[in-house]
């Protein structure tokens, strides 16, 4: 039923009296990044102490405490493999943290040049990368710092538009390349179609060392039943010969420990021999006694689903009560606020009116609600609709999701009221 505006108005008054309450007392609540909770962080815990020397070194083989075995120890090739669907020559097992992982490659093509010296994209006067938004605002800062211009692509409910991406790749030499998300995507939470993994491995790019950077870092991090998969991006481009355009990451970050976690690459044989080279002028070998300790705790991809679904029964009840709270508040019709119900990942997003998202966060920090910066899954945080907010709901309870939401809920009724009678005058 649609409001007068003086119903409007009254109900806006309503609604600042509660939020002056709130402002005298204000939350303490903090959903701005995707970190997981104390009570996962506990499932990996018996991981700590799994180790016997025996597992570390043996008479004849590597000694895994020592330097060496650059591209990571055999079994967590083939651990990663699995993870990936790719051969374990396709592998190279790192430290902790795939972002270093995208950061070398992308790093190394610009300024060492994979071929040679001269093919270095520094020695282009302009280079720039595709950024499917809203997306990772990290991914953006990267490569932002680096020295790309950052090119928006919109973001369609399953993958970015390609329509738009195969003009821009077929037209412009100067782009390198796509950043991706393909399972439970940050923050819209999307999976990629088949038919654009096909599009994306298929593409005509003008740039020859165009890249796909394919953080699949959701991988396995379902939260229902029904566990979406992506098809092989590797594989796809092997059949229109394009594999050299494909870089895939993933990590156990949110898997065991964010903190010590272990973090892998996955390439064409050519490309792990490269970015081989690259990695031994910055390390002489990663952590392989994590590495041993991870594989021995996780075992295979049939243990690892076991150990998601223990994360899944903490992070599911988070995820429902936000979808919950929003549908009884706004209802199916709203025009105030969309939000994702997510299949899996970390995050749910929200859609706002059109010039409320950055007030509403605002209004949310002044009362001890912390939510990541409006638009910062945008390029350069820009985004002319200024309608974007992601909730990172993970490592806080139930309860105090419960009080974030509805005080999230309180703001955009209210942002979104001052909008309308504003456009009203
Ligand atoms: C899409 C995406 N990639 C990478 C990372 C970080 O990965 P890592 O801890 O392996 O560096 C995150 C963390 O939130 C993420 O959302």
């Amino acid at each position: 039923m649609r409001q007068t505006n003086e119903e409007k108005i009254n109900r806006l008054e309503e609604l600042k009296e509660t939020y002056d309450r709130f402002k005298e007392k204000p939350f303490q609540l903090n959903l701005k990044r995707g970190v997981p909770g104390k009570d996962q962080l506990a499932l990996s815990e018996p991981m700590l102490n799994i180790l016997t020397p025996e597992d570390l070194y043996q008479e004849t083989e590597a000694d895994f405490r020592n330097y060496g075995v650059l591209t990571g120890i055999p079994e967590a090739k083939q651990f990663f493999s699995e993870v990936l669907e790719i051969t374990a020559d396709e592998v190279i097992v790192g430290g902790n943290s795939s972002l270093q992982l995208m950061y070398t490659v992308l790093a190394s093509k610009m300024f060492l040049g994979q071929s040679d010296k001269n093919s270095a994209w520094a020695k282009e006067k302009v280079v720039k990368f595709l950024c499917p938004s809203p997306g990772y605002d990290r991914h953006f800062n990267a490569t932002e710092k680096l020295g790309f211009e950052l090119i928006p692509i919109e973001m369609t409910s399953t993958g970015p538009d390609m329509d738009q991406v195969e003009i821009l790749v077929a037209n412009d030499a100067s782009i390198k390349g796509i950043w991706c998300i393909p399972t439970y995507s940050n923050p819209t939470g999307v999976t990629y179609s088949n038919e654009v993994v096909d599009r994306l491995a298929k593409m005509k790019t003008l740039a020859q060392d165009f890249v796909i950077m394919w953080d699949n870092a959701y991988v396995v991090h379902h939260l229902k039943e029904k566990k979406e998969h992506v098809q092989n991006v590797l594989e796809t481009s092997k059949s229109y010969g394009t594999e050299k355009r494909v870089w895939m990451f993933c990590s156990t970050s949110k898997i065991t420990f964010p903190g010590a976690g272990v973090a892998a690459l996955g390439a064409c044989k050519e490309n792990i021999d490269w970015v081989t080279e690259v990695l031994s002028d910055q390390t002489i070998g990663f952590d392989k006694v994590n590495q041993k300790r991870h594989v021995k705790f996780l075992k295979d991809k049939k243990h690892l689903l076991q150990h998601m679904e223990k994360h899944a029964e903490l992070l599911k009840p988070k995820f429902d009560s936000i979808s919950n709270l929003f549908g009884n508040y706004f209802g199916e019709e709203s025009t105030m606020l969309e939000w994702t119900e997510p299949n899996g990942g970390y995050f749910v997003h929200l859609t706002t009116m059109d010039g409320c998202a950055d007030r509403i966060v605002e209004l949310l920090a002044d009362i001890g609600v912390s939510l990541t910066e409006a638009n910062a899954s945008y390029p350069y945080g820009v985004n002319p609709r200024n309608n974007s907010i992601r909730l990172a709901p993970t490592s806080i309870s139930v309860e105090e999701i419960e009080a974030a939401v509805k005080a999230i809920c309180l703001c955009v009724e209210m942002v979104s009221l001052e909008k309308e009678l504003d456009s009203n005058k």
